[in-house]
């Protein structure tokens, strides 16, 4: 599949991106459905948001959440896009995992809504530097849906730098790769000259669930906005 691919100069990079998630929701002819990513990745597109938070409203859909902590915990991903979108932006809707509950219960819960409800207008992601998305992690199958993972040590070792020295938990729920794939619109979020190789293995290496992010290649309506150390090994 072709994709759009914004270049960006480092300090344009979130304007470049909400212009092009602004642009992306007013192509939905109703109140769009909107996976949201936490991370690094997206925050110079969060700070454009809460910069110009007059833009059309969205429903929000959690992408993943860790596993096994309190509803009121600040650490939880649910609090984190709180906090640099959705409370700023204002945005009522919100389709949270819970932490707390049975995994397997709260598996099902997200299942039967993502049945009643159908899937995601867009999705914003970030990816993994061992092409993750989401935490779907190397070896998940792209017919995946939404399920307890258990983490990759080098998933906890990138995330330890959000938990102040404390346990990273180890289990976690995520979407699937299946439900990114029914999306209708995709933009992918990438900065650094770190993410250079797994972008370009990502998007002109084999399509396979070794790498997850390599289902991109087959996605429709796919935006990749992207700084130049990022772009790096692009041909
Ligand atoms: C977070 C998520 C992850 C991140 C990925 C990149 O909700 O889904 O897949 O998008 O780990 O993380 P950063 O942006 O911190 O490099």
């Amino acid at each position: 599949m072709p994709y759009n691919i914004i270049a960006t100069a480092e300090a344009d990079h979130g304007h470049q991106a909400r212009r092009a998630f602004c642009q992306t929701l007013a192509s939905v002819p109703h109140l769009p459905k909107v996976i949201l990513p936490t991370g690094s990745s997206p925050a110079p597109f969060y700070q454009s948001l809460r910069d110009h938070p007059s833009i059309p409203s969205f429903s929000y859909l959690q992408l993943d959440e860790y596993l096994g902590l309190d509803v009121r915990d600040k650490r939880l991903f649910s609090k984190w896009l709180d906090r640099d979108v959705l409370n700023p932006l204002n945005i009522q809707n919100r389709m949270i995992f819970n932490s707390a509950a049975n995994p397997d219960d709260e598996v099902r819960r997200i299942l039967a809504w993502y049945k009643q409800h159908g899937a995601a207008d867009m999705a914003v992601i970030g990816i993994g530097l061992n092409g993750h998305i989401g935490f779907n992690e190397p070896g998940s199958s792209f017919d995946s849906r939404a399920r307890v993972v258990t983490l990759t040590p080098e998933t906890i070792a990138a995330n330890q730098s959000y938990w102040n020295g404390g346990k990273v938990p180890t289990r976690a729920i995520t979407l699937g790769i299946a439900d990114l794939k029914e999306v209708e619109h995709t933009i992918l979020l990438v900065r650094g000259a770190a993410k250079a190789e797994i972008l370009y293995r990502a998007l002109h290496g084999p399509v396979t669930p070794e790498v997850p992010a390599s289902y991109l290649q087959q996605q429709r309506n796919l935006i990749i906005v992207a700084d130049r150390p990022a772009l790096a090994m692009m041909p």
